[in-house]
């Protein structure tokens, strides 16, 4: 009864709402709840465009601008939308009480990912450390040995469902390592983060919800036995760094601690997953920018931007009024959600010619893919290598790579082949 209620205040009247608003034709409910939207938003997404920079449905407004998407997620008069807790009406928080706390997750406070300063940033700087530039650098070389073992597995085989085989195992074993979590549990990871990835979304069914938290659950679970390993058994990782903070420093709250390793580990096994899978379904059905790769090497970079850009692996991400405040000229009361479709903002024409078009050699690509402001990605440098390794070593290997059929999208905020069956021969 109280998980009922708690699916009700998280997703329920989201997904009522939203099923009445996509009834009546209104595009911006449809994509929270109609497949057929999820699995191809971008005609939408130009739908909404031509209304203006904001398009308000009398609940939330929301915009595909670049410009304005920029400025939301940068501006202190926006806030998360989990940490929200001004404004919200008096029944809403009764609802909320009833159903009690459920299983700790990525998007839920006090994830990183749902407070605002001074939490956010005492959360954020004891695990920067481990995902700057030059701390992601020294990863490359065995970044490049887990692609190279993985594809060696897949040499013999002749068909292959890319995103179980390949795409999800890769980030799933490079962040286990990181977190100096066992690698033999990635498998593990991705079952549980496969239910646990999708409290990340808005508006689930109360089965899906019953999913997501019974994948939680499982995660919370093994992590708070690991953590009590890794208080006997320190290692060099940035978990050990983490239980130390919490521990021996006060830094963190147990809760805290739980939290933050939670979304480090969803966010380092089921975002990359989409960056790979989606990169290698572009240079498939564009062999003439995969021609150019092979020309100029020193483009791969770029290129795993444009990926990045023009199928955002995440595609919207939102926040909260703090105040009332002004947006693109339009008065926004507190308390006003505001949804930013990252997908849309980075095929705004006002910033990309041609914006529709693959093009490797894209510059400059000022995409938000990875948000911007406070929230900026953590992952940015992890996910761009993973992402350049993954794909450039499956291509450079496996010749006549090909899509094989059963190719299809998955419907969620994520933007991700649900599968991708593909045909080769490997090389020599
Ligand atoms: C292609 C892969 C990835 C994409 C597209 C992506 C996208 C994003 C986006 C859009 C946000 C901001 C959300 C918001 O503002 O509401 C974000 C935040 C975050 N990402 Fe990533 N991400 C990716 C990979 C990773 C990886 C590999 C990690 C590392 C473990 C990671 C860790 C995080 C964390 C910790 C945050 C929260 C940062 C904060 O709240 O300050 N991400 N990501």
């Amino acid at each position: 009864m109280r998980q009922f209620f708690r699916w009700g205040v998280r997703h329920g009247l989201i997904r009522w709402s939203s099923a009445r608003g996509a009834r009546a034709g209104e595009v911006t409910a449809a994509l929270m709840v109609d497949p057929a939207y999820a699995l191809d938003p971008f005609p939408h997404y130009e739908t909404l465009r031509a209304e203006g920079p904001l398009y308000d449905n009398g609940f939330a407004i929301t915009t595909v601008s670049h410009a304005v998407t920029t400025a939301v997620l940068r501006s202190p008069d926006f806030g998360v939308i989990g940490g929200y807790s001004g404004n919200v009406p008096r029944w809403l928080l009764l609802a909320q009480a009833i159903g009690g706390r459920g299983p700790l997750g990525p998007v839920e406070p006090p994830s990183m990912l749902a407070v605002d300063q001074p939490d956010h940033t005492r959360y954020r700087k004891l695990v920067s450390r481990a995902f700057t530039a030059r701390a992601v650098a020294a990863l490359r070389s065995r970044t490049e040995e887990i692609a190279d073992e993985l594809l060696t597995g897949l040499e013999r085989r002749r068909d292959v469902d890319l995103m179980t085989e390949y795409a999800s195992l890769l980030p799933a074993t490079v962040i286990a390592e990181m977190l100096g979590a066992p690698v033999a549990m990635s498998r593990q990871f991705l079952a549980w983060g496969a239910e646990a990835a999708r409290s990340l979304d808005a508006g689930l069914s109360l089965s899906e919800f019953r999913r997501s938290e019974r994948g939680l659950r499982a995660l919370q679970r093994w992590l708070e036995g690991h953590f009590a390993h890794l208080r006997a058994h320190p290692g060099d990782d940035i978990l050990s760094t983490l239980v130390h903070a919490q521990s021996a420093e006060g830094k963190l709250t147990q809760d805290e601690l739980t939290a933050t390793a939670m979304l480090l580990l969803a966010a380092g096994f089921e975002t990359t997953v989409n960056l790979i899978g989606n990169g290698t379904a572009l240079l498939i059905a564009h062999p003439e920018q995969h021609d150019r790769l092979r020309a100029e090497p020193a483009l791969w970079p770029n290129a795993v931007d444009e990926v990045l850009r023009l199928d955002s692996p995440v595609q919207r991400t939102g926040r909260v009024a703090q105040r009332d405040t002004v947006l693109a000229g339009v008065r926004v009361p507190v308390g006003k959600p505001v949804m930013t479709l990252l997908g849309g903002a980075n095929r705004d024409p006002e910033v990309f010619a041609d914006a529709e078009r693959f093009d490797v050699g894209r510059r400059p690509n000022e995409h938000l893919a990875f948000g911007g402001g406070p929230h900026f990605c953590l992952g940015s440098h992890l996910a761009k290598l993973e992402g350049e390794i993954a794909i450039g070593r499956l291509v450079e290997r496996f010749d006549d790579l090909a899509l094989a059929p059963g190719f299809e999208w998955g419907a969620s905020l994520f933007r991700v082949p649900g599968r991708l069956p593909v045909k080769f021969r490997a090389k020599g």
